[in-house]
């Protein structure tokens, strides 16, 4: 039986690759503007890049991001903690040209983005701070390969990136807070700023590799092996199931592979023989389990074994429901981004786990997904819910 190791696997850690070639021109807004192209200003003693959305008329004109209306309301909330914007910070924005009318084409954004990622491969920040939804699709939208949504989604998160290697803070445009005329969310913004400035350093010593952590096991025997050897520990286990199907109540339903984590590694194997009884041992076992919706695995487990999981002891998404009310955010892969700055790990598989149908109850092609994809996944999958479990009971 082969073994894949971890030397084999693909490099781990994937991040913000910096693309370095703009399309300037091609927006025609050079065309209307006063200030063309307008450059980072600032003196970024703090290491820290503040990116708009575009300049505004006044900015236009003096030829300066931030000197106008809402620039003033950012001054200002810099000010109360403590921070001076052009000594402490550079600030630059996701479109260099003024669009007419404050419009801001999400072509223009596309069109831009290779301006703000050679901004920040040249200054090097340690904090990049982006005010508003221009910003978020311009730089979080060039690695998170769903559509990044709004800033609503992100307002307030201290995303730790990997490459480049800075905090990604996302908060509201001043000019939100403008509009708002309330002290409200003018609180909230001026906390996420503090919270943002707040950071020490850069969010990694050593770049993670969350790949790396897999060992994927085609050996049934010696998966079982270390299954049980895992179960030894005393530790909570995390697990993840990869099925042909989302509900497990057709004939057709079939539970392809499945990893374990207690932490430092994950174990990744084929749903097989003395594997699977393992994990029959494991799933009636009293050590406490870790999940990430955790009714998915219940339904599976009862199916495969007649009962639910023993002591199940906490479910990532549920608690990720209970700690943040908006929509979109609770998915593992989310979390991953956010907490850990694992960029999309599912791109390789994505295409096999999609079903045609909705309901949950039509295949998907899981089974010709290359195995050594679908462990890989599913390995870093249970390590990622192992972490999330440590990192929210205040570990690091
Ligand atoms: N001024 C800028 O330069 N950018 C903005 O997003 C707002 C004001």
């Amino acid at each position: 039986m082969p073994l894949f190791t971890p030397g084999e696997m693909a490099k781990g850690g994937k991040s913000i690759s910096l693309s370095l070639v703009p399309k300037c021109g091609a927006c025609g807004l050079h065309k209307t503007c006063k200030t063309k192209k307008m450059k980072v200003f600032g003196k970024g003693r703090r290491k820290v890049l503040i990116i708009g959305e575009a300049p505004g008329a006044t900015e236009d004109a003096i030829g300066r991001p931030f000197v106008g209306d809402s620039g003033q309301i950012l001054r200002t909330a810099c000010k109360q903690i403590g921070v001076n914007l052009d000594d402490d910070c550079w600030s630059y924005n996701a479109i260099i040209c003024r669009p007419p009318g404050n419009e801001l084409p999400e072509s223009a954004i596309d069109h831009c983005r290779a301006n703000v990622l050679n901004t920040i491969k040249e200054l090097d920040p340690e904090k990049i701070i982006l005010l508003g939804t221009a910003p978020v699709k311009s730089l979080i939208g060039h690695v998170w390969k769903e559509d990044p949504g709004g800033i609503t989604r992100w307002a307030g998160m201290q995303i730790p990136a990997v490459d480049p290697n800075s905090w990604i803070c996302p908060t509201y445009h001043p000019a939100f807070i403008l509009r708002a005329r309330d002290e409200v969310p003018m609180r909230i913004f001026t906390n996420q700023l503090r919270k943002a400035f707040a950071l020490e350093g850069r969010p990694w010593t050593k770049a993670p590799d969350y790949e790396k952590a897999v060992r994927m096991e085609l050996d049934d025997a010696k998966a079982a092996a270390s299954i049980r050897v895992m179960m030894s520990f005393g530790k909570p286990i995390a697990f993840d199931y990869e099925t042909n199907m989302i509900k497990p109540d057709s004939q057709d339903a079939r539970i392809a592979c499945c990893s374990v984590s207690s932490g430092d590694t994950a174990l990744a194997f084929l749903w097989r023989k003395e594997a699977r009884k393992a994990m029959g041992c494991l799933l009636k076992s009293q050590v406490p389990k870790i999940g990430y919706n955790m009714k998915f695995e219940d339904r599976w487990t009862i199916r495969e074994f007649g009962h639910a999981v023993r002591n199940f002891m906490y479910d990532g998404m549920l608690d990720t429901h209970v700690l943040d009310y908006r929509t979109g955010v609770c998915s593992l892969k989310f979390q991953a981004f956010v907490l850990f700055g694992a960029d999309d790990y599912a791109e390789p598989v994505k295409e096999y786990l999609q079903s045609k149908e909705d309901g949950g109850n039509s295949k998907n092609r899981v089974f010709d997904c290359p195995v050594r994809d679908l462990l890989l996944y599913c390995g870093v999958d249970s390590f990622l819910e192992w972490k999330v479990w440590n990192l929210r009971r205040g570990k690091k």
